[in-house]
């Protein structure tokens, strides 16, 4: 999978994200530290890393539910954080920022379904109330999303009445009615019960083969991470520490830290084909 979406992204153009100097800061601690990052329109990107390294914290400055407090974020070359404003770049609103949003989607390891609405509404309803799409339409994508995730048969059911799995299902049914250009994944599969990661992943594996969408994944699971990704990047204090084709970087890691992280994990359990 990784080598034949490679083929299809085209690194000599211009990058659909860009991080550029990016630091982020809570009070005195420095969480995000200089951070470069060029991700392409296509790309399918893991983010690894110890806990607290900041993988989070990249999609949710992504997602504008953090702000920078230094360097600039671009989106298809225009600022996320920033706005154009006679020749300069002013803090943007909440008018650029909701704008900037519109293209971004993200599926969280709680999935924050609305309890109260059937797993088709769940999806049908964003969509008429973001996206002005009338009821009829919007019934019907929500058909067609939720088949592709295997949950045909599940719409009319409630959250409370769903599994774990089947509710991340509904989750990413619904961040992918948005239609958006970008979208971001954080340990998705980390709050399930093990029997259903697996029908997950699938999911994920199918919308990655089958779309073109920019997809960044934040992972514990390092085989999917292997399979799924063209590039993966290794995270450490804030920083990137290395990056590459997934065979190389779990295979042949070049950074002691690196190495010594892929070392925990196979201790833990995790064997990376
Ligand atoms: N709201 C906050 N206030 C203060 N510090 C925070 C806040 N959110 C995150 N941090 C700190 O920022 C650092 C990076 O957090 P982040 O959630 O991005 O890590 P992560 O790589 O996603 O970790 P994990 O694998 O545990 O999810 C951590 O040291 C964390 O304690
Ligand atoms: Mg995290």
């Amino acid at each position: 999978m990784a080598a034949d979406s490679s083929s299809r992204i085209d690194s000599t153009a211009k990058p659909l994200i860009r991080f550029e100097g990016v630091e982020k800061r809570y009070g005195t601690s420095v969480v995000l530290d200089d951070l470069n990052l060029d991700v392409h329109e296509g790309e399918k990107l893991s983010l690894i890393g110890p806990s607290g390294s900041g993988k989070t914290t990249i999609l949710r400055i992504l997602m504008t539910l953090e702000k920078i407090e230094g360097g600039h974020v671009w989106i298809y070359g225009a600022p996320l954080w920033h706005m154009p404003r006679n020749g300069q770049l002013v803090p943007a609103d909440e008018r650029h920022l909701g704008r900037m949003r519109a293209s971004i989607g993200m599926v969280f390891q709680h999935f924050n379904l609305f309890p109260h609405m059937t797993a088709g509404q769940n999806v049908s309803r964003p969509q008429q109330i973001v996206k002005g799409l009338d009821k009829t339409t919007a019934d019907r994508v929500a058909r067609e999303l939720l088949d592709r995730v295997g949950l045909a048969a599940k719409a009319d059911s409630y959250p409370s009445m769903l599994s774990g799995g089947q509710k991340q299902r509904v989750a990413i049914a619904r961040a992918l009615a948005m239609e958006p250009r970008i979208m971001l994944f954080d340990e998705v599969t980390s709050a399930l019960d093990p029997e259903v990661v697996d029908e997950v992943l699938q999911v994920l594996r199918n919308i990655s083969l089958e779309s073109r969408m920019t997809m960044l994944m934040v992972t514990h699971e390092m085989n999917f991470a292997r399979e799924f990704s063209d590039r993966v990047l290794f995270l450490d204090g804030g920083r990137i520490v290395e990056q590459g084709p997934p065979d190389q970087l779990f295979h042949a890691p070049r950074e002691p830290r690196t190495k010594s992280f892929l070392k925990k994990i196979a201790a833990a359990g995790q064997r990376v084909d």
